[in-house]
């Protein structure tokens, strides 16, 4: 079965030898050919092959499906208190993670998969096609490898989180905690992951500090897990640069840098030009806007060389939202990215943040992740920011 998508005002491609030429290779008047789930082919309607049957989305533009690559969707319990009170002026430290894992404990695996189900049915509504998932909020064996279980049920990018804090029960054996992630809880949720994570900060009881992470990662690489890290988001931490010397995928959150984070970043850039496997610096402005605290400098990193992907962090503490669209418009408005930059971090750049080059752009042989967004140019998503525009297409 193949279908010829008409109708489209503008597509981006992400693939600079089409259209315009520009990183978004952008086509006005285009039309898709989908065949069995993938792109089969791409260009202007005038010369549109024919297929099946046809779809017109009358004079919408299209972009490639939105890749969140980075959220804590398995959680029970809410936390609407904590964000009240730091609007009332409490910082945000990270220490309110405890009350989610006592929740995530006690909830049943059919209400975490229910919830679960909720948010990812909530970011697809959005135009999220790919969304990356992570535990961390079980913090015991039996529990995180429960959430590693249910997150593989919605998506293939699950991420092993257990070095996400020391919970209340380790609080005075920090070494006993970080010998179980990195022994038993690691064997145990290693099966159901493809990627591990620590909340790495210096020293606090809140995260782990650079030796503390580089144990987690080494272990997690060992077992066979490819590395993602949160660094540099309270402070400029060893995060960044340790993701970089391990040659994590990304480092998320990057709110605080020092000059020589901006240089690993860009040698992390550099490293992703030459063959894909450099570290994204991906950009959270939903946490910053969250937590009321500064933006990251996009566009220093930028200048630097380094690649960017924005995601949503989408979590019940630091940031509780599943618009890819919010962070388009918070990246343009409040960290000066271009539109295009924008979108193309929340695309292209999300993909590369996983690995992925079958995702983040259409180009004959890709997902055929498609998502109309009801404007006639993307630029509509931050320009009519907070105004429901963009939705992933069902074919
Ligand atoms: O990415 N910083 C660590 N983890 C999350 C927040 C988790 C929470 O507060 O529940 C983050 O911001
Ligand atoms: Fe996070």
């Amino acid at each position: 079965m193949s279908s010829l998508v008409t109708g489209i005002a503008e597509l981006v491609t992400n693939d600079p030898t089409t259209g315009d030429g520009s990183a978004l290779g952008l086509i006005t008047d285009a039309a898709v050919v989908v065949a069995d789930g993938r792109i089969a082919w791409v260009g202007s309607a005038a010369d549109a092959p024919a297929a099946d049957d046809r779809t017109d989305v009358g004079g919408r533009s299209i972009v490639p499906g939105f890749v969140d690559s980075h959220a804590h969707l398995v959680f029970a319990g809410d936390r609407s208190a904590e964000f009240a009170a730091r609007m009332a002026g409490q910082p945000y430290t990270g220490g309110g993670i405890a009350t989610t894992v006592a929740a995530t404990r006690s909830a049943s695996d059919h209400e975490l998969l229910t919830h679960l189900r909720v948010l990812v049915a909530e970011m697809r509504a959005q135009g999220t096609t790919t969304v990356e998932v992570k535990s961390g909020y079980g913090l015991d064996v039996e529990h995180e490898a429960r959430s590693l279980r249910l997150a593989g049920q919605v998506t293939e990018e699950t991420t092993f989180l257990g070095a996400h804090v020391v919970p209340a029960e380790f609080a005075n054996r920090r070494d006993e905690y970080l010998k179980l992630v990195t022994g038993e809880m690691l064997t145990a949720c290693a099966p159901y992951a493809r990627w591990a994570d620590v909340f790495c900060e210096p020293a606090s009881a809140h995260s782990f500090d650079g030796d503390e992470s580089r144990a987690v990662l080494t272990a997690a690489a060992a077992a066979g897990l490819e590395l993602r890290v949160h660094g540099n988001q309270l402070s400029a931490g060893p995060g960044v640069r340790l993701a970089v010397e391990l040659g994590a995928a990304s480092v998320d959150h990057c709110t605080y840098l020092s000059e020589p984070d901006i240089d690993a970043l860009a040698a992390g850039g550099k490293a992703l030009r030459l063959d894909g496997r450099g570290t994204v610096a991906t950009l959270l402005p939903g946490v910053e806007f969250s937590t009321r605290s500064p933006y990251p400098d996009a566009r220093r990193l930028l200048a630097a060389g380094a690649v960017l992907a924005l995601a949503t962090d989408c979590n019940p503490g630091s940031c509780f939202t599943s618009s890819m669209p919010l962070m388009i418009a918070l990246a343009v408005r409040e960290m000066r990215m271009t539109p295009a930059e924008a979108l193309w971090a929340a695309t292209a750049g999300g993909a590369m943040a996983l690995r992925r080059s079958d995702i983040g752009r259409l180009t004959i042989g890709a997902r055929a992740d498609l998502t109309v967004i009801d404007a006639p140019s993307y630029l509509h998503l931050a320009y009519r920011p907070g105004v429901p525009l963009a939705r992933a297409l069902d074919l």
